[in-house]
């Protein structure tokens, strides 16, 4: 059976004239096995459901490759570098925060003083979320004098970026607050990082249930190192590379040697991501990962050799797409599902005198999880007497929600909007509306019948 059903886009006027094949419905059964829920139409219980933790986007490498060729260029401009002191640190500093003010970020611009330098660290807060539970992700954005820094560490400062503004493209809403943060002077001894965590009020870093690392991520000759630090940050990480079939190892190429180290001397949990530094690529390792064994995974590591074409795409890709994992994932956010869409359906349906009960059906479909708390369920009857009138919406399961009893309603037509409670039936599906006529002499028909999620 065909029905006429017209889904109008979320961002349309909500009264639309649609043009509508109109078929009558079939009349269904009059006996009623469902359960029977009284809904008053003011009920509103509680919140609904999320519909479940949102699946992170994939980070498109193209778009870090893009602010890595920025950074080439910024350090190209400024003498070959990007380190603490020099003008490519600040003009670096400039790019990422230009980006993050476009995308919606809170900027903070924080600075200190080191080697009779200005350093700065670079702080975005993603609005919303809840303060009490703030979740980081950083990366050193400086680089070595002697070198551009785009393995060290332009790729985890490009991978952050891309991610955060993945989080502005999502219009994501996660529970936890977001904090992303470019560290100053970290080739300097963690400068930048310790700073903040020095000045940071006691209060506020008791808040933070995670800071995640990203310090060379796209190494030339790759290993897949996970931090072995918080076991819920590890773990993540590790599912993700699982789950893409990829092993990984026990970061062991200095444990502190990066910006998560002021972090975990203050308690807050840390993990992070690394592909390898001046170590050498073992037998056993270019067995499993590939690449060249006994060449280090990074042979232009603090060096001028470390330039875009220092880069391997598919660990820096594999790495950006984990970063983007581990912030949807333990931030437990929500991609709220949409709301105001209306489904409806105005084909006439005749409701026989003192008869059987009919239906008028609208079929959903491309939603996730369930219904609304606060289901909007239109009903546009044209009658001679509604206090004959029985009507029950009917979820796709059969269950029934009693929108109005039959009896001392002494009046035509039933034009109303009910709310219904809906949160616990799947929204995809057949969603019908059961009109029966108990009473003799008046008649009428269905004449439209909407749904607005
Ligand atoms: N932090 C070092 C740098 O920037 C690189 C490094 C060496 C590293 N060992 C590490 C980073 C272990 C993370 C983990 O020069
Ligand atoms: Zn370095
Ligand atoms: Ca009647």
């Amino acid at each position: 059976m065909t029905h006429s059903v017209s889904r109008m886009p979320r961002r349309t006027a909500a009264a639309t004239v649609l043009a509508l094949a109109g078929l009558l419905a079939t009349a269904a059964p009059a006996a009623t096995a469902a359960p029977v829920t009284a809904v008053p139409t003011t009920a509103r219980t509680s919140p609904a459901t999320p519909a479940g933790t949102a699946a992170a986007p994939d980070v498109p490498l193209a778009n870090v490759k893009a602010h890595l060729t920025q950074l080439q260029s910024i350090a190209t401009a400024n003498g070959g570098n990007r380190a603490h002191g020099r003008p490519g640190y600040k003009a670096s500093v400039d790019y990422v925060k230009a980006k993050l003010d476009a995308a919606g970020f809170t900027t903070t611009l924080q600075q200190f003083t080191s080697s009779g330098a200005t350093g700065y660290n670079l702080i975005a807060d993603w609005p919303g979320g809840d303060p009490n539970q703030v979740l980081m992700a950083g990366a050193h954005l400086d680089s070595v004098s002697s070198g551009a820094g785009i393995n060290d560490n332009g790729s985890g400062s490009a991978a952050v970026l891309e991610t955060a503004l993945a989080v502005s493209r999502a219009g994501f809403k996660p529970a936890k607050h977001l904090r992303f943060a470019w560290w100053g002077a970290e080739e300097l001894g963690l400068v930048g990082s310790k700073y903040y965590v020095a000045n940071l009020p006691a209060t506020e870093r008791s808040k933070l249930s995670g800071y995640m690392n990203f310090d060379m991520i796209g190494s030339p000759n790759p290993g897949y190192f996970v931090y072995d630090d918080d076991p819920t940050i590890e773990k993540t990480f590790k599912d993700y590379f699982t789950g893409i079939g990829v092993a990984t190892e026990i970061e062991t190429e200095g444990d502190g040697r990066s910006d998560h180290a002021p972090f975990k001397s203050a308690g807050v949990p840390v993990g992070g991501l690394f592909t390898g530094a001046s170590r050498t690529k073992t037998a056993a390792q270019a067995q499993k990962w590939g690449g060249t064994a006994g060449q280090s995974f990074d042979r232009c590591y603090h060096s001028s050799c470390d330039t875009t074409a220092n880069i391997n795409d598919t660990a820096l890709d594999r790495n950006s797409d984990a970063l983007a994992h581990a912030v949807w994932t333990l931030s437990a956010g929500t991609t709220e599902p949409p709301t105001g869409d209306t489904y409806q359906n105005t084909a006439d349906v005749a409701i026989p005198d003192n008869g059987a009960a009919v239906t008028s059906s609208v079929t959903v479909s491309g939603r996730t999880g369930n219904a609304p708390a606060a289901l909007k369920v239109g009903v546009d009857i044209v009658h001679t007497w509604r206090g004959d009138l029985v009507i029950d919406l009917l979820a796709p399961d059969g269950t029934a929600y009693r929108l109005k009893n039959s009896g001392n309603d002494s009046a035509d037509n039933v034009q109303e909007t009910y709310t219904v409670d809906a949160s616990s039936e799947v929204a995809n599906g057949t969603w019908r509306l059961r009109v029966q006529d108990v009473g003799p002499y008046d008649t009428g028909y269905i004449s439209a019948f909407s749904l607005t999620f």
